[in-house]
């Protein structure tokens, strides 16, 4: 039986799914397919801002058609959204076809659900409000050959007031570091390439005497020919000790991803984020003296409630003065049940659209030159894929840098040196060596 797994949101999410495809592969659906060939179709969704949900009820309802024509097919949904207060509910009677509900806790339970669909008419739910063991049971079937994601946390105790994920994922808890070095020096020996230590927030990786520099450490002295990246970095925990780990190993990219969200001290605190301004900045150039090359990128979010003109002007001075390669950047969503939904002083969706739209040209601007600095320099990018639109291969430089070349073979899984000849946004292009 074959099926089709539609993901959400996060690196988190992406990683989940190959775990869910690890499940299915248990219960007998073990090649996947295009979505009208499935037996099974599940969703594994994320609620982070109100557009991914949006986008996830509409998917979710285009398959009416497809349930009551298809015998068998079974649909199921999991992941951030289920988990979310009332939706697996608001789910179920909007769309009554949906046979299978699981929330973010239980994704080791999927096999067992669907077997207990297949003896029953009804639909089934499960729902656990927080749990202590993690998914390391699972093995996954992993589709992001060079790169493996390895989990090192799960959940989030920040409660930065805008972000539902602490109430979807629950508290953070962290791997026993010998389980996540067994894991990364089995994919090394596989041959995979790029191995990614996932956490909503890894700096407060904790276990026993381990820290998050400790672990790092750890993975990159291990034996084989891969580089190391780790997301997501949370700036109040950065530390000098995480700088000297990063310096310390070439295995390690020199890029580090570390969401400020806001430029501005008084939004900042209204945000929770516990750093200010020239704190954050104080670190950027602490890891800039150490590792020159260092590059940074972030997430930002635009039109916080009561977020003044002024104040958002101290975000863009930021993007110029943090000096990001680039940045994700977001207009503030209310999730319901985090403190700022219920914050006075919402932001009209014409201020928030100019708002980010200027945000974004400033963002783009900054990474247009940085970009252009490489024109004529050699980059080592490792091949990740073929891109069949421009029918060129692609891969990332260390400092995550997309980068694309003309090849007449095969080059996926291969560290390439690629002289670049034009830059295009964050987008290098050049021709292998
Ligand atoms: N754990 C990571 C990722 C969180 S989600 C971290 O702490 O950075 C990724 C990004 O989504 C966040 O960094 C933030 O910029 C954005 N985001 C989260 N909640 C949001 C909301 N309610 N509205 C708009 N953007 C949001
Ligand atoms: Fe959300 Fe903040 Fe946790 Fe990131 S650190 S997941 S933004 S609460
Ligand atoms: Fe979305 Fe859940 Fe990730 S809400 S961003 S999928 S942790």
């Amino acid at each position: 039986m074959k099926y089709h797994i539609v993901t959400y949101g996060c690196q988190m999410n992406l990683h989940e799914s190959e775990k869910i495809a690890g499940i299915l592969k248990t219960v007998g659906y073990t090649d996947p397919a295009p979505l009208e060939e499935a037996d099974i179709i599940v969703f594994n969704t994320c609620c982070i801002r109100e557009n991914a949900e949006n986008h996830a009820f509409g998917n979710i309802g285009a398959l009416k058609k497809l349930k009551r024509e298809k015998r068998g097919l079974l649909i199921a949904v999991g992941g951030c959204m289920v988990q979310e207060a009332g939706k697996a509910e608001a789910l179920r009677k909007k769309f009554p076809f949906i046979d299978i509900f699981f929330g973010t806790h239980n994704l080791a339970e999927l096999g067992s659900l669907i077997e207990k669909k297949r003896a029953q008419k009804k639909y089934v739910l499960s729902l656990l409000e927080e749990r202590k063991e993690t998914e390391d049971g699972v093995v996954p079937v992993r589709t992001s050959y060079p790169n493996a994601w390895v989990n090192i946390t799960y959940g989030c105790n920040n409660f930065c007031s805008y972000c539902i994920v602490p109430y979807v994922r629950g508290r953070e808890r962290s791997r026993l570091p010998e389980d996540i070095l067994r894991e990364v020096e089995a994919l090394a020996k596989e041959g995979y390439k790029e191995i990614t230590l996932l956490g909503q927030n890894v700096d407060s990786y904790k276990s026993g005497d381990w820290d998050f520099p400790r672990l790092l450490d750890a993975v990159a002295r291990i034996e084989g020919d891969f580089r190391v990246r780790f997301m997501t970095s949370h700036p109040k925990d950065f530390s000098e000790a995480l700088v000297a780990v990063m310096k310390a190993h070439k295995k390690i990219c020199k890029h580090l991803h570390l969401p400020v969200q806001s430029g501005n001290n008084r939004i900042l605190s209204l945000m929770n984020r516990r750093y200010t301004r020239e704190k954050y900045l104080e670190d950027l150039a602490l890891l800039r003296r150490e590792i020159p090359d260092c590059e940074v990128t972030t997430d930002l979010i635009v039109a916080f409630p009561t977020e003044t003109e002024e104040e958002f002007e101290d975000t863009i001075s930021l993007v110029e003065e943090a000096d990001f390669s680039s940045a994700f950047t977001f207009i503030f969503s209310p999730r319901t049940g985090t403190r700022a939904a219920a914050m006075e002083g919402r932001i009209s969706d014409e201020v928030a659209k100019d708002r980010i739209t200027r945000l974004v040209a400033c963002v783009n601007e900054k990474t247009r030159q940085k970009s252009a600095k490489y024109v004529g320099k050699t980059v080592v990018i490792l091949c990740e894929d073929f891109d069949e639109k421009k029918q060129l291969y692609m891969g990332r430089d260390e400092y995550g840098r997309m980068g694309y070349f003309p090849s007449d073979r095969d080059r996926i899984g291969e560290f390439v040196s690629i002289t670049i000849t034009e830059a295009n946004g964050i987008s290098l292009y050049g021709r292998a060596e």
